[in-house]
């Protein structure tokens, strides 16, 4: 089972470095599978630690993935690395043991300390399409416009009816990284005319 989180990571010089991630659980231990290349990896590499944050903002979902980088966060309890402000809860990890792999490492890690912060009030299926969209969004490069297009339209029902305002601006970010991306923009142009 993979669940989706948001990671923090330190770079060698200190620098924070925040991005949703997939992590799965594997005999007690937490494994990240960062993509070559990317950020996440070079910095789990430079410092191996990290922090799992659960939230349901689904602005950081889609804001990383849009170049909105920048959410507020808190120091930790033991890790050298913060915690996202919003989380629900959060998880402090130590890497123990890498598997390499040419694309897609592995990292076996300890969890040094489980936090909760606030309880979680149940699903919102606007947040679930957000996340889904950022999946998409990740993958504009290699997916098929109609393909990207037929779904986004699809996602678009729960965020309709289901929506509250963080979960609008999400999704109007994510809709904006698809009009201006060079081949789904002109796909959504076209299908419009
Ligand atoms: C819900 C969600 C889950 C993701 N899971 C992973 C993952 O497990 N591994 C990965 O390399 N990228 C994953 N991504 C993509 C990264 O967040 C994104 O590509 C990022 O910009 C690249 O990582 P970086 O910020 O560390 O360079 C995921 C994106 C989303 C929206």
């Amino acid at each position: 089972m993979i669940r989706e989180a948001i990671i923090t990571t330190l770079a060698a010089d200190g620098r924070v470095h925040i991005t949703p991630l997939g992590y799965r659980e594997q005999d007690e231990r937490v494994v990240l599978a960062p993509f070559v290349p990317s950020t996440t990896l070079e910095n789990l590499r430079a410092r191996p630690v990290a922090v799992l944050n659960f939230t349901e903002d689904a602005r950081i979902f889609a804001g990383c993935l849009t170049g909105r980088r920048d959410w507020p966060v808190l120091p930790s309890t033991l890790s050298p690395v913060p915690r996202l402000a919003g989380a629900l809860a959060h998880w402090e990890l130590a890497v123990e043991r890498t598997i390499e792999h040419p694309e897609r490492p592995q990292f076996h890690c300890r969890v040094l300390a489980r936090v909760n912060h606030a309880a979680f009030t149940g699903f919102n299926r606007a947040q679930a399409a957000v996340v889904e969209g950022a999946i998409l969004i990740s993958r504009l490069d290699w997916l098929e416009p109609s393909q990207v297009a037929s779904e986004m339209r699809y996602l678009q029902i729960a965020i309709d009816k289901t929506a509250g305002e963080p979960e609008r601006l999400a999704w109007a970010w994510l809709m904006e990284a698809v009009a201006q991306h060079p081949r789904h923009g002109a796909h959504a142009q076209g299908a419009s005319v």
